[in-house]
């Protein structure tokens, strides 16, 4: 496995790989790797002949005020785990190589980013639309593998590459959790074991909606209630939003129909949670 930190580097390998015609399966990431970005990692592995992750914590998706200078690093760990799934090229360029002096372009989805974490994280998704197009461009993937546990990203991604005609297949794979059900975070680390305990609140909110859903339930703002309750017995719980949309415009819905996504975030001290599960009705 070898590690790239330059652009130039980077592209003679690519043009290697593709004028071997092997297909390149993508994991971005911003590190701090845990059984999330490995599940990506495997499936791609499986799915394609070379395997590629990037790790930069991309600044231009950070707000003022949010955590990007405490986000955890630890490359010489991410090494270490990246070649235990079969990564054959780590991209980890440092921050001026990807925004030098002067850099002005940015590539914006309408709309779908305007709601949900997009509302109480402005340029949030400006900033990973951005950063992504540009790891495609550099990367020129087959195949790209995102986690359900960023829903809307995943989505907004899948949106883009459409509306783009990026020509590139998208994959999303299922939320990883920690044994008790916590989605794995790379935030996580920064719980105390106390407010690691109020975290687990939200996913039994979410399974109590699961399985309030299977036996009958359709209305959204009861649904609602049932998870604010839940989340709110964790003394130091502050939402952000619990939201129930479509997957497709993520317009609230009152009652359940179709393909829907129950999102929530939650903030425990100055750590920001986001979960999910999505319903077919
Ligand atoms: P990061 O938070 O490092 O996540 C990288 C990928 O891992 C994303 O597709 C995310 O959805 C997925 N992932 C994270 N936790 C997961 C879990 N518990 N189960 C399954 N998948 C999980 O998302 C980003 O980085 C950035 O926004 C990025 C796309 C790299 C752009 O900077």
């Amino acid at each position: 496995m070898e590690v790239i930190r330059e652009i130039a580097p980077l592209r003679g390998r690519i043009k290697e790989i593709k004028g071997e015609n092997m297909s390149i399966g993508f994991v971005p990431t911003m590190g701090f790797l845990h059984e999330g970005h490995l599940s990506l990692m495997r499936k791609a592995r499986e799915e394609n002949d070379y395997l590629v992750i990037s790790i930069f914590v991309n600044p231009l998706q950070f707000g003022v005020g949010e955590d990007y200078e405490e986000y955890p690093r630890d490359l010489e760990r991410d090494k270490e785990l990246a070649a235990s799934v079969g990564c054959d090229l780590i991209f980890s360029p440092p921050v001026k190589e990807m925004y030098p002096r002067g850099y002005s372009s940015f590539v914006e989805v309408e709309r779908l980013t305007e709601r949900l974490c997009g509302a109480s994280r402005p340029g949030h998704f400006r900033g990973v639309t951005t950063v992504v197009t540009k790891l495609f461009n550099l990367i020129s993937p087959d195949r790209a593998y995102f986690g359900q546990k960023d829903a809307q990203q995943a989505i907004i991604i899948q949106k883009m590459i459409q509306d783009l005609n990026m020509d590139l297949e998208l994959v999303i794979l299922p939320t990883v959790r920690e044994e008790d059900g916590l989605a794995m975070s790379s935030r996580n680390k920064y719980l105390t074991p106390y407010q690691r305990e109020q975290a687990l609140l939200i996913y039994k909110a979410l399974q109590k909606a699961q399985e309030n859903i299977e036996v009958g339930e359709k209305n959204t703002e009861r649904i609602r209630e049932s998870i604010r309750e839940i989340i709110l017995q964790g003394e130091e719980a502050v939402i952000d939003y619990i939201e129930i949309v479509d997957t497709y415009e993520f317009q609230p819905l009152s009652i359940l129909q179709g393909s829907c996504l129950i999102a929530v975030a939650v903030k425990l001290g100055e750590v920001r949670l986001i979960d999910n599960i999505m319903v077919e009705v």
